[in-house]
């Protein structure tokens, strides 16, 4: 393979140059404490994959405890996750990766707060047949805490010496809920039109600038992943045409690059958008301007994936490959690709430094082997 594209510099949009374009995304590995904190496997798992990518992205952090989704992610809801957070951020960039946190809320998906007893906080209170505990419905005073705290959560980001920060406007978390004419039945500023339903992607786009601003930090780099669309058979949240015209509104907003999160089995980097002979990746590098980067992924494995989505993309992202070999990019650079590991094994998932709770996940039926299965590690 021409390697020369892969590993060759991308600026982004704030003119900040990444030194490759390969991008380890956002995975909850399970390795935080149960109150969020990040521990000392945490950190090896990052130092470990430090090499990965021109920029490495953490599991999704929480900016308030009720945002807490999937068990092992971490806080950067308390100024006293900031301690954690920068031990996490230092073995990020300790080969010269950026940095980036990435920051998302629950919303409705929070099982484990609900079982504490925190009321579990949603757009518009209905029934959704999956979830079996009480849901309450944001108050104008709940959606404006809520965009403070993810200030504050994103001033910790830059606290704790991280590059830049990823919004997490996907994987029906809460900021695609309020998105989702599904979700979203609100009758205020937020909800409604199509340009209500993208009031609150945006305040908390707004709200991220102002504090990079307050912080004079123009460098600090701000990454917003999307879902391209919601559709489950009759229940339709939005489609790519909805979201490629919230895309535009973010883009006149800025951010400096965006990420197509195509999450789930059926899915790939070469996925067909609904109702079009086009991927999701060309649509959406129609849109984009030439000075921010486009990143795409999913199922990718071999330098050859990578190559053929550099074709549509300006930056690749892998997750579980990222789990399998570590030393993917490395291998690339010094020429020996032929050496990347691309399958997962019982024996190798304990010996390439990840959390044992994620080992345990992958090496038991049901959880994730079977929701994002590994490659070699299948029922
Ligand atoms: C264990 C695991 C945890 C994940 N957690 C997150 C997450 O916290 N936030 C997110 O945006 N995506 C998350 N993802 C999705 C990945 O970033 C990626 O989009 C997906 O795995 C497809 O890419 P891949 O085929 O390279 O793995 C997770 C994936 C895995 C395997």
């Amino acid at each position: 393979m021409n390697t020369s594209k892969a590993l060759s510099p991308l600026k982004l949009g704030n003119g900040v140059q990444v030194a490759n374009r390969l991008m380890m995304s956002a995975m909850c590995d399970l390795g935080a404490t149960a109150d969020g904190q990040v521990t000392q496997e945490e950190v090896d798992f990052m130092k470990t994959r430090a090499g990965f990518g021109g920029m490495i992205v953490t599991a999704g952090a929480y900016p308030q405890a009720n945002g807490l989704g999937l068990p092992g992610q971490y806080s950067a809801a308390r100024d006293s996750d900031i301690k954690g957070l920068s031990k996490l951020a230092a073995a990020m960039k300790s080969r010269g990766a950026k940095a980036i946190l990435q920051i998302g809320h629950a919303g409705r998906e929070a099982a484990i707060p609900a079982q504490q007893g925190i009321p579990v906080l949603v757009p518009t209170k209905m029934d959704f047949p999956w979830i079996n505990y009480p849901i309450e419905e944001m108050t104008n005073d709940d959606v404006n805490q809520l965009i403070t705290d993810w200030g504050k959560a994103t001033q910790r980001a830059i606290d704790a010496g991280f590059d830049g920060v990823e919004i997490h406007n996907c994987n029906h978390d809460l900021v695609q809920q309020f998105f989702s004419a599904f979700s979203n039945h609100r009758t205020d500023q937020w909800g409604g039109s199509f340009e209500k339903r993208c009031a609150l992607p945006l305040a908390i786009l707004k709200e991220t600038h102002r504090v990079i601003a307050a912080s004079d930090k123009p460098d600090f780099i701000i990454g917003w992943r999307i879902s391209p669309d919601e559709i489950h058979g009759e229940n339709v949240g939005f489609t790519v045409d909805d979201m490629l015209k919230q895309t535009k509104l973010v883009l006149n907003e800025g951010i400096d690059y965006l990420n197509i999160s195509l999450t789930g089995s059926t899915y790939s980097y070469k996925s067909k958008a609904n109702g079009y002979d086009q991927t999701y990746a060309q649509l959406f590098h129609a849109i984009m301007p030439d000075s921010v980067p486009l990143y795409i992924g999913s199922q990718i494995q071999t330098p050859a994936d990578v190559e053929d989505a550099l074709t549509v993309a300006d930056g690749v992202y892998m997750a579980r490959e990222a789990l399998i070999d570590p030393e993917f990019t490395d291998k690339l650079k010094s020429g020996h690709a032929n050496e990347i590991i691309t399958t997962m094994s019982e024996e190798r998932i304990k010996q390439v430094h990840l959390p044992k709770a994620l080992v345990k996940d992958y090496t038991t039926p049901g959880g994730l082997r079977e929701s994002i299965p590994l490659p070699g590690l299948t029922d």
